[in-house]
């Protein structure tokens, strides 16, 4: 797998819920490492979140070194959008996308099921698990009202009720990825999850995508077996650091 080039930017969503200055890095090697540390010393940011694939043990070590810490382990699924398999034989709940003044909904589903969820931000006992609890409630309440950047909010309604959501990013270049899906804690394991499977399909197939990314914690397993189900196979791993700088 070709690595990919290195991306690093000041987090400005981070620094305003947590009040630290705080940095997201990507695809760190141990080449672009330095530079990593450079920018960091240069924007005086305090809280760094590093992202590096699984095979960079190298970039691992010396992060080791210099005091990172391991906060989760992503695993990204992927399928071929015409491969996305339906949902099987169960009852299927309506699917729609969601519309103007139902955010406040969604935004209560998140808080709900993420609360003390196993992010990499609640693994780290600096964080205040309150602000963290928060964090994707916001996600899912921004990316309903900003659709530009998020491209789809698909909500699956019981009895006119909000139960759960699923963002999709806007596809680019024929490739779809998935940030964010969650189910009311009341109506998990019922297979309510797989009422998305075929308005994601159709979404994606509208939007050009021809390979959709599905990623996940790797300790995520209701997750996992739902990507499984519809034809979504591994394709890479992704470790996630914190480095504190004071
Ligand atoms: C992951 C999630 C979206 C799955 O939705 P769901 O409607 O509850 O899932 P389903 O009922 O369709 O179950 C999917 C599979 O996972 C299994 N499963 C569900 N919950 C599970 C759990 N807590 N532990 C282990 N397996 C579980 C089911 O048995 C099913 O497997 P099967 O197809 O072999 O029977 C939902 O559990 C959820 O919102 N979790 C919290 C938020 C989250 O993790 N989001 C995804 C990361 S962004």
């Amino acid at each position: 797998m070709k690595n990919q080039p290195l991306k690093i930017i000041l987090s400005k969503f981070d620094e305003k819920r947590f009040g630290i200055r705080t940095a997201h890095a990507a695809n760190i090697t141990q080449e672009n490492l330095r530079e990593v540390m450079d920018f960091c010393k240069a924007n005086q940011v305090v809280f760094l979140v590093a992202r590096c694939e699984t095979n960079q043990l190298r970039a691992v070590h010396s992060m080791q070194r210099e005091g990172f810490l391991l906060m989760d382990t992503l695993i990204r699924y992927s399928v071929e959008v015409d491969k996305i398999a339906e949902a099987p034989d169960i009852e299927m709940f309506p699917v729609l996308p969601v519309q103007a003044g139902e955010e406040d909904a969604v935004r209560a589903v998140a808080l709900e099921v993420f609360r003390g969820f196993r992010s990499h931000y609640h693994a780290d006992e600096r964080l205040n698990p309150e602000k963290c609890d928060g964090i994707y409630a916001s996600i899912a309440c921004e990316a309903c009202l900003n659709k530009e950047k998020t491209s789809i909010v698909h909500v699956c309604k019981i009895d006119g009720e909000i139960v759960g959501f699923d963002i999709l990013n806007s596809p680019s270049l024929g490739v779809g990825e998935g940030v964010l899906k969650a189910i009311a804690l009341s109506v998990q394991k019922q297979g309510v999850g797989h009422s998305f499977a075929s308005p994601k399909k159709a979404w994606y197939q509208s939007q050009g995508a021809l390979v959709a990314f599905g990623p996940t914690q790797i300790t995520n397993i209701a997750a996992q077996k739902q990507l499984i189900s519809q034809n979504y196979l591994p394709y890479d791993s992704i470790y996630t650091f914190h480095k504190w700088f004071d």
